[in-house]
């Protein structure tokens, strides 16, 4: 199984001797692709710009936390876990040929996982494998990235992998070989986004203005480290599961030389409309059933299998999908990219 190597590839690296280092990692097929935003741009129809949406079915543009109660209003859940109704959500990559139109880049499921392209979710009880996390409470909801960013950020929570043919799923720490940048060269193996949530939190807030400042990283850290064992800073004291996004996008069918920019500069476009890839970002919308992320962390579950939890098949999970609200051509090759003008 992939994730034991990569569970292993984080023992050496983090220098962790004995014991496995446990860590949730399951897939989430998409729900839906879409231009909204119910987080950042809530009851906005459309949002500013495309994303790409896995969860529970109740996502949808305002998502009032007063209001909307996830695992009651969903009837299915695109995740692995179908106590997860949670929405998760990125911004989509396009490709831009040298004719100057774009084309959506569809994803793929990471390794050993089956999926309908969407997001591999992870989560990651505290590191030291013996204190316990406190689960997020409902209505709790985060964001991390700047959709805006024109520059690398300086800790590294959003990234890129240019991957190989095959393999290479390790260190989803955004440590080198990735780069916040989107990759200069052709992938064989398509290019991995990875996207690494905060693990403190101030205990009263489930949210801010900023989406941002009820949640830390912790002291010490480089934003990114990977079940990051550094203590909480004072003003963010409890501990939160480790929640990291992992996509796939599948940019192999457009390794032809022919169609790239004559330039030899890359093609790849996020739908913030921006070709430097510093504006991927991601956005949680807590929405366990009960108390079952808890549970799964205090079991310390691992991979996609679960005692704690109820698991439903990868063709169920695949089966929740929903219509898209926004109606625009977001399949086809386009003059533009879904709301951005130029
Ligand atoms: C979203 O769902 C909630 C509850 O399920 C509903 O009250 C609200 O009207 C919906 N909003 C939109 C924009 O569809
Ligand atoms: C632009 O190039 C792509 C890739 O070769 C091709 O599929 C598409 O039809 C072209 N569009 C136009 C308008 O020439
Ligand atoms: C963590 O939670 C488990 C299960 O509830 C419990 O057995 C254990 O004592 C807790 N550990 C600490 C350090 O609180």
């Amino acid at each position: 199984m992939q994730w034991k190597a990569l569970a292993l590839a984080l023992l050496v690296e983090r220098g962790f001797g004995q014991g496995m280092f446990p860590m949730m990692r399951f897939s989430c097929s998409q729900l839906v692709v879409d231009r909204l935003d119910p987080l950042v741009t809530p009851g906005s129809i459309p949002s500013p710009h495309l994303h790409q949406i896995v969860g529970g079915n109740s996502f949808n543009a305002s998502m009032d936390p007063a209001t909307h109660d996830l695992p009651s209003s969903s009837t299915c859940t695109s995740c692995t876990f179908s106590e997860d109704f949670s929405n998760y959500w990125t911004a989509v990559l396009f490709f831009k040929a040298r004719n100057g139109t774009y084309k959506r880049v569809p994803q793929f499921a990471s390794e050993g996982l089956r999926a309908d392209g969407g997001i591999t979710v992870y989560y990651i009880p505290a590191a030291d494998g013996r204190s316990n996390v406190t689960a997020f409470k409902p209505g709790f909801r985060m964001l991390v990235g700047d959709a805006a960013a024109t520059a690398p950020g300086s800790a590294r929570k959003v990234c890129h992998r240019c991957m190989p043919k095959t393999g290479d799923n390790s260190n989803i720490n955004c440590g080198a070989p990735d780069s916040q940048a989107l990759p200069a060269g052709q992938c064989a193996g398509g290019i991995r986004s990875v996207i690494t949530f905060p693990t403190c939190w101030d205990g009263v807030n489930t949210d801010s203005p900023d989406h941002m400042s009820h949640v830390a990283y912790p002291e010490g850290s480089n934003g990114n480290d990977v079940g990051a064992a550094g203590n909480c800073p004072a003003s963010h004291p409890v501990k939160i599961p480790q929640v990291m996004l992992e996509v796939m996008w599948d940019t192999r069918p457009f390794n032809d030389k022919s169609i790239w920019p004559e330039d030899g500069s890359q093609p790849f476009v996020w739908s913030t409309n921006d070709k430097d890839g510093y504006s991927q970002h991601g956005d949680y919308v807590f929405g366990w059933e009960g108390d079952s992320l808890q549970r799964a962390m205090d079991a310390r579950c691992n991979g996609a299998v679960c005692n704690a939890l109820k698991t439903q098949s990868s063709e169920a999970a695949m089966k929740c999908t929903k219509p898209r609200v926004v109606e625009e051509d977001i399949d086809g090759w386009t003059t533009s990219i879904p709301g951005q003008t130029m």
